[in-house]
């Protein structure tokens, strides 16, 4: 996707394969950064830090930084090492798991000095292939708005989202912005409620500037008004992205999205989640044990933005002293979603609609109480 009229992704390698590099997510909108990460504590850090955030792009990011490890020390301790750094940085993400298996699978029965190059390779690939999964979740979603939008008389289909499952999440495309991308490029009105999405504000950041880079309109909400549009049917279809599905088809996702399913539910309009099948837990039975974040308080206590002078100022919004909690995620139950988006198509939110899609996976031990 663009950025300024240029074609980007949000990680990639230099072109004589050193350093990796990334958008530095934190400075946006109001600078394009770009990082190096030369190490795998660099990249581990950007975890952290969420210089790179969204469950896929953490999965790819923990990928690379795997690969900087080998360049370093491609030793068995040297890769576990790695995984065990890089997988302690965020727990809900699964993709973050998923990503570290993956290497592991692929370069512990390798000689050592073969792991460098086929760590890099391996990280390309599953990045090329998150971008592949993103595009064609935007395939499979474009008809669900093309339903919607022929009903509506050409008047633009409104859809809300929440926090950023946008391509900057991802590789690229995003999964909840990819349908609203391939519907925009194929013509079809639409409207974006982009839910500000309080506390890091990943909607305001992150979705308005990315929506407006690639010229779909848009409307920034605060995270309260959505029940109001959604009420006053203002709103004809709920897209969100997701950091873990259970075998049972609950739903991981920025916190606060849970109430904007009650909401959508309450009236009538679909709510639909959409994710790439490395964010499927098949050995997690349902939401309940998905671990969930919690962050620090000061994120609630402070905002940062551009102040008139042009300088990124971080402020106090509380008097001194008052206590906040910060969980970053909250599970919305199954029976609230219309249904999961995927690169395969569209499923119920359940272990049968899963698993009419993944067949594969009825052999695999799924934990489905
Ligand atoms: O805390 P973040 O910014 O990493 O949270 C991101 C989200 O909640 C996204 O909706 C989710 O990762 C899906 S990204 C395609």
């Amino acid at each position: 996707m663009n950025i300024n009229g240029k074609a980007m992704r949000t990680i990639w390698v230099k072109p004589d394969g050193f350093p990796v590099e990334i958008i530095d997510q934190t400075a946006l909108p109001h600078e394009l950064k770009i990082v190096a990460l030369k190490t795998s504590d660099d990249a581990a850090y950007a975890i952290q830090a969420m210089l790179v955030r969204g469950a896929p792009l953490i999965g790819v990011t923990a990928a690379y930084g795997v690969a900087l490890a080998m360049r370093d020390d491609a030793s068995d301790a040297s890769l576990e090492e790695a995984i065990e750094l890089l997988a302690a940085q965020r727990p809900t993400a699964v993709n973050l798991k998923w990503a570290l298996e993956e290497m592991r699978r692929v370069l512990s029965p390798l000689p050592v000095d073969g792991r460098p190059r086929a760590a890099f390779k391996h990280a390309a690939k599953l990045a090329t292939e998150d971008a592949d999964m993103c595009r064609r979740i935007g395939v499979n979603g474009l008809e669900i708005i093309r339903e919607i939008a022929a009903r509506k008389d050409g008047k633009p289909v409104n859809i809300l989202t929440h926090c950023n499952a946008g391509w900057l999440a991802c590789v690229d495309w995003g999964t909840a912005t990819s349908p609203i991308y391939h519907a925009h490029n194929a013509g079809i009105p639409v409207h974006v409620w982009v839910d500000e999405t309080r506390p890091r504000n990943q909607g305001a950041s992150l979705t308005a500037f990315e929506l407006a880079q690639h010229g779909v309109p848009h409307t920034l909400i605060c995270d309260n008004a959505g029940g109001h549009y959604t009420q006053r049917g203002e709103v004809d279809l709920v897209i969100v992205g997701t950091d873990r599905v259970a075998a049972n088809g609950d739903v991981a996702n920025k916190i606060g999205t849970y109430l904007k399913a009650l909401a959508a539910v309450d009236n009538g309009v679909p709510f639909y989640v959409a994710l790439p099948s490395s964010t499927i837990d098949w050995q997690m039975p349902d939401g309940a044990a998905i671990p969930i974040e919690e962050r620090s308080a000061d994120e609630v206590l402070h905002v940062s933005g551009r102040a008139p002078n042009g300088k990124v100022l971080s402020v106090a919004i509380t008097a001194p002293g008052t206590p906040a909690r910060n969980p970053a995620f909250d599970v919305t139950p199954a029976r609230l979603v219309t249904g999961l988006i995927t690169e395969r198509g569209v499923c119920a939110a359940s272990a049968d609609g899963l698993l009419s899609l993944y067949p594969e996976r009825r052999s695999g031990g799924l934990a489905v109480a």
